[in-house]
Order: structure tokens, then C-alpha cells, then sequence
């Protein structure tokens, strides 16, 4: 006990002594790495290597066929979009657009998230109106302004039609019958995106590579836990484990109202799942609406709207620098695109209706 409040209290004293030096804007010298990157570890925890379910064990058949459902776009209408169309996973899972295009080049009014790291969040989408990865992966084919499916019959229909698929769908999922279902295809896609996990520069910096952050990155870390931020964006993804509002200080201009069109809540009105941080300076424009542009302006928004408090420009940087070091990627062959079984007498044609 005595030990744990003393260096509780050591913490505090470094963590201010830091920010003095941050605010005098001095650099007048380092924190002690050692230091803070037990706290760090202990605060946010360790990224696991998988996303893992009991519900829907990963294995590598179900990975290698959620590989390939991932990049088919015929499992759209008119064959022209696949989840890698709006999630580009050589592109950190994410388009780069304000808002995505789908069938016939309709566009949704929600950004497109990255894939990447998603499978560790409470729940999917901005609402959180999927529970898990699975459930969200059979969303997109049956929706009219995406992939246009007409239902999941037709979507089934496509899949039998693919001789290629058969063995597949049966080495994935050898005790069900039939091994071709819509609920399948989502838990093959959803044991892929299991593994769609990017450690960075700062878990080598949380196991103890005390050079894997540079100065002005820790000085954003450490401004990162003190100012507030830590309070919604934590855990091993630094976010997606709870709802809040956007504008929980001052209001923010928006028309969605996020978790209240799912739950229908007073409570809810714009709450929206808070998103990971990790690779976020590579899946710009930003927000639930892709309204911003930059990450320097999402992160003075998120000061004054959720915090209350005008950051220093220097500051800002260095929060700007700290959110770089959680830029990671998944090995090239994972995510690399697979060669596809050709379609089937019986497969239907694209339709651009
Ligand atoms: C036409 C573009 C488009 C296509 C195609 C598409 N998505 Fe998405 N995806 C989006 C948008 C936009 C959202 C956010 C919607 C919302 O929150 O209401 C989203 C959300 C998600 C999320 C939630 C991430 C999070 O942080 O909450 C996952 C996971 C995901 N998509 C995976 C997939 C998979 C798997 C497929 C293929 C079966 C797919 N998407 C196809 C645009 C697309
Ligand atoms: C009260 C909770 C809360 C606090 C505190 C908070 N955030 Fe957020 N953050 C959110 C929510 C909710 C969103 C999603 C906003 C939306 O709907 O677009 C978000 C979004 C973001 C985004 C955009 C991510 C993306 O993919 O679009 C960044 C960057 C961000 N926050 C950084 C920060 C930083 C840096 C701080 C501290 C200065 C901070 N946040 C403080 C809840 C919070």
C-alpha cells in the first residue's frame, strides 16, 4: 500500500513537473521514460494480438475466406462494390472521403470508419447499432445505398453459384450444413477483421523501447492523459468503449443524433461512439460526418467541445505528434489482395439498375 501511493504521488509530481516545462514551452528536459511507460502500459493496457470471440472462434480457413468475401464485389448488385471499396485496407481501412459513394453513386450521410483495431470496440458503427463485427458485416450487402442486395437469399444464391466457394465455406465452417449461409459469410468477414489489429511505435514505447517516442510525442502523451482527453479515448484501441456526446461543454453543430436513433433515448441525443485513436492521422477527414479536415482542427474541436478548453498551439502540435506515434500496420500478406474463384454457369449478372 505504501508503495502504491508513493509512486502514485511520484506520477503526479513528474506529470506536473512535464507540463510545467510544456507550458513555459522551455523544453527545459525529459520526463522519466521509465516512468511513464509503466504508466502508460498500466492505464491504457496492452493491444492483444487478435480481437478474439468465443462466439466466433478465428481460425485460418475462416480467415482466408473472410479474406476473399472482404474484396468480392460480387456480393454487390451490380458487382461494383466490396467492403475494400469504402475500407481500402492499403489505405488504413478507410476511403479518404467525407462520405462514401456506393450503388449507382449514392452517398450515406456518416463517414466511412477504418476497419482496422474495430473489432475490439463495445460495439460497431458511430451508433453503435451493431453489436459486434459480425452482425455489422451483414449490413452493407443488403443496403440500397451500398451494396444493393436484395436480400439475403439473393446474396446466398451468389455465393452457392461460385464453385470456388463450396470447399471453402465447408473448411471454414465443417460442422454446419448447409456450409453456404448469409450468417457464414458475416463470420468469416468478422474472424478477418479479428486480426485486422496495428500495433504502433507507442506499444514499443508501452513494453519498454523507451526511444520509440520522440520528445515532442511524449509531451503530447503526457498532455493527451492530463488534459482530459485519456477520460473518453482509453483502453488498448485509446477509444471505442463507451458512447459520449459530442458537445458534452459547448454544443456542437450537427444534425445526427447519433445513439438516440438507435435507442430513441432523450439521454442519447448526439452521443456517438467514441472512436479509436490508433492510425487516426491516416483516416482524415474526420468526425462522424467527415466535416473536418485536418487532425490539428479535430483535435482543437474535441479541447473545446468536450473539455472546455482553448489549447495553445504548441500544445495542439504536440497532441498532433503523439497521435502519429499510433500509426501501425498488419503484415502486407494478410491484407493482400487474394485471387478470387470465377463465377459459376448459374452466377447472376451485374445489375446497374
Ligand atoms: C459504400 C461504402 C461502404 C461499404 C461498401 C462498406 N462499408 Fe463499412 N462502413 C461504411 C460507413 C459509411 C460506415 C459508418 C456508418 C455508420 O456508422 O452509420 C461503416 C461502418 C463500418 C464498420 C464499423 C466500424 C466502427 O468503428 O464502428 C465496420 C466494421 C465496417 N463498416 C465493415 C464493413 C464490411 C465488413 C463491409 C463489407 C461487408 C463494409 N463495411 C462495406 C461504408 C461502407
Ligand atoms: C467527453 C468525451 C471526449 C473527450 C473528453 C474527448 N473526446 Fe475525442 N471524441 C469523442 C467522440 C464522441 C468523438 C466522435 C465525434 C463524432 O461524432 O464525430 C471523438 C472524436 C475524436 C477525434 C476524431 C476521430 C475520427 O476518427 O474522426 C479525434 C482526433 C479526437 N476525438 C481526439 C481527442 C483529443 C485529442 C481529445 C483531448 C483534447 C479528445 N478527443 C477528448 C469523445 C471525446
Amino acid at each position: 500500500m505504501r508503495t502504491s501511493w508513493r509512486s502514485t504521488l511520484a506520477l503526479t509530481i513528474a506529470s506536473s513537473w512535464m507540463l510545467a516545462c510544456v507550458g513555459a514551452g522551455t523544453g527545459g528536459g525529459e520526463p522519466d521514460r521509465a516512468a511513464l511507460s509503466q504508466r502508460v502500459r498500466a492505464v491504457f493496457g496492452t493491444l492483444p494480438f487478435e480481437a478474439s470471440s468465443r462466439a466466433n472462434p478465428v481460425t485460418e480457413y475462416k480467415i482466408e475466406l473472410g479474406r476473399m468475401l472482404y474484396y468480392d464485389k460480387r456480393l454487390s448488385k451490380n458487382h461494383d462494390i466490396a467492403c475494400n471499396s469504402c475500407h481500402l485496407l492499403d489505405q488504413f481501412g478507410v476511403d479518404g472521403a467525407p462520405t462514401s459513394t456506393g450503388h449507382r453513386g449514392q452517398r450515406g450521410s456518416r463517414n466511412a470508419p477504418t476497419v482496422y483495431n474495430a473489432a475490439f470496440h463495445v460495439a460497431q458503427f458511430w451508433d453503435g447499432r451493431a453489436a459486434n463485427v459480425e452482425e455489422q458485416a451483414k449490413g452493407p450487402p443488403l443496403n440500397p445505398i451500398e451494396m444493393a442486395m436484395s436480400s439475403e437469399a439473393a446474396v446466398e444464391v451468389v455465393l452457392q453459384s461460385i464453385p470456388g466457394y463450396a470447399l471453402r465455406f465447408q473448411d471454414a465452417f465443417p460442422r454446419k450444413s448447409p456450409p453456404i449461409t448469409y450468417d457464414q459469410m458475416a463470420r468469416a468477414i468478422g474472424a478477418f477483421e479479428r486480426r485486422l489489429v496495428t500495433p504502433s511505435r507507442f506499444d514499443r514505447f508501452q513494453r519498454g523501447e523507451l526511444g520509440a517516442l520522440s520528445a515532442q510525442e511524449l509531451a503530447g502523451l503526457e498532455l493527451f492523459m492530463s488534459t482530459g482527453c485519456l477520460s473518453c479515448h482509453n483502453g488498448p484501441a485509446i477509444g471505442g468503449r463507451m458512447y459520449q456526446k459530442l458537445g458534452l461543454i459547448h454544443p456542437y453543430p450537427t444534425q445526427d443524433q447519433g445513439r438516440y436513433e438507435v435507442t430513441r433515448a432523450e439521454a442519447d441525443r448526439q452521443l456517438f461512439k467514441v472512436p479509436s485513436l490508433r492510425n487516426v492521422a491516416k483516416t482524415g477527414p474526420y468526425f462522424h460526418d467527415g466535416q473536418v479536415a485536418t487532425l490539428d482542427q479535430a483535435v482543437r474541436l474535441m479541447a473545446h467541445h468536450q473539455l472546455g478548453r482553448e489549447l495553445s498551439e504548441s500544445r495542439v502540435q504536440a497532441i498532433v505528434a503523439f497521435l502519429g506515434s499510433l500509426t501501425g500496420t498488419v503484415d502486407t500478406s494478410y491484407i493482400a489482395r487474394p485471387h478470387l474463384p470465377p463465377s459459376g454457369p448459374t452466377t447472376p449478372a451485374p445489375d446497374p439498375s
